[in-house]
């Protein structure tokens, strides 16, 4: 598949270069930087969404009364771009998160862009961004679709518009052991999802299950200022603000209270396992990826029953684990097989594979691979990241270049 470069940049008029920018490509972590233009689409309740356009990077005003603020009524999709040696840019499966944005946008009743839009859309974005994209081998661009109600309601009710906006932000590896093994925590008192909830889609409440940012005090609205806090700091300044529009950047940190993760993190652990919410027993996933578990020739992962995010990284390692000869099992899996087990990994977009070095479930720690990535993990990861890169044949049909 290929896509043209003759790209409509609607508004202002496009600088897009191939010209790499100017920054430290050698020490990229999964952080936001801002890049040039981002992409926004706007539609009303029960109309479709039509003509989007390319706006300089920036803040977006948003009602205090918008229905992402309020209720939650919002979802984000997550996909990367890759510069090939050739100088191509590649995107990985970018019609499975168009097709998975539709699927959450019909559980959260907002209208969503089709697939064709979608694509083009993000097409457009990552093209006028171009200059972003880190070189081969360096990392990648993260591309960050966002579908929210940005009308403003009071009742508890569908938002009356909605906003597609799309921005991006060159990336390295989303933890900062890299691709050394991570150390996980099973979280046994909280639990991320429940069955008939929205578990199962991508919604951004799904996230941080607490949180606030925009709250009334004494008659004033105070918007909860933290953009400089790192992740753990508490957040002490406030500024007011005026009942009006309220500014934010696209990728603004709202803080949010991400408890289990927060305790995890301040234990030294990289991040928390979850289990199910039911039997309390199963593994169901962590906090931004799915989970495997290896045991001889079989891989094992917690079936998509509603509670668990259909990671399209999981979809792929599947598929690529089966194609290699490996008995992929689809299941509920209890965590006690974690004691057993050869190799566990993770899957992801931002993560892509990571491979777990130990999990601690109720006081007790096991490891895993004393020297280091397990085979199995290495050869998935060697495989998909290949791939994506452009670097081995796409016999798939999953990059668009
Ligand atoms: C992704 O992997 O793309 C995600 O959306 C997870 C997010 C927490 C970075």
């Amino acid at each position: 598949q290929h896509f043209s470069s003759s790209i409509h940049v609607a508004s202002p008029t496009s600088n897009a270069t191939s010209e790499s920018a100017d920054i430290d490509w050698d020490n990229l972590g999964f952080g936001f930087m801002p890049t040039d233009y981002m992409y926004v689409m706007k539609c009303s309740q029960g109309e479709n969404f039509s003509e989007g356009q390319l706006l300089r990077f920036g803040n977006i005003e948003l009602n205090p009364s918008a229905g992402i603020l309020n209720y939650g009524q919002g979802l984000f999709e997550g996909l990367k771009a890759y510069r090939k040696h050739d100088r191509n840019i590649l995107l990985f499966r970018p019609e499975e998160n168009a097709m998975r944005l539709r699927m959450g946008a019909e559980r959260m009743c907002m209208p969503s862009p089709t697939v064709e839009q979608f694509v083009e859309a993000v097409r457009e974005t990552v093209l006028a961004n171009e200059k972003w994209i880190p070189p081969p081998g360096k990392g990648s661009m993260y591309i960050r679709p966002l579908l929210m109600g940005s009308g403003a309601v009071l009742g508890l009710a569908p938002a009356p518009e909605y906003t597609f906006l799309i921005y991006v932000s060159p990336v390295g590896n989303y933890f900062k052991e890299g691709l050394a093994p991570i150390n996980l925590v099973v979280e046994t008192e909280m639990h991320r999802a429940t069955p008939g909830g929205t578990g199962g889609v991508k919604t951004i409440g799904n996230y941080a299950a607490e949180g606030a940012f925009c709250v009334r005090r004494s008659k004033k609205w105070l918007l909860i200022h933290c953009e400089s806090a790192e992740y753990g700091d508490s957040c002490s300044s406030f500024r007011s603000v005026r009942i009006a529009e309220i500014s934010l950047g696209p990728s603004a940190r709202l803080w949010l209270v991400l408890k289990a993760q927060s305790a995890a993190k301040a234990k030294g652990y990289s991040d928390v396992l979850y289990l199910d919410s039911v039997h309390k027993r199963f593994l169901e996933e962590v906090s931004s990826c799915n989970v495997f578990v290896v045991k001889g020739n079989v891989i094992s992962t917690p079936a998509i029953k509603g509670t668990i995010l259909p990671g399209i990284t999981r979809k792929s390692i599947i598929d690529v684990a089966r194609s290699q000869g490996f008995q992929v099992e689809e299941r509920m899996v209890p965590v006690e097989e974690l004691l057993d087990a050869d190799e566990v990994f993770c899957t992801g977009t931002a993560v892509v594979i990571s491979p777990v070095g130990s999990i601690t479930y109720i006081g007790k720690r096991v490891s895993y691979g004393s020297s280091g990535v397990g085979l199995v993990s290495q050869q998935l990861y060697s495989a998909l990241t290949r791939l994506q890169m452009g670097l081995t044949e796409d016999t798939m049909d999953w990059i668009l270049e």
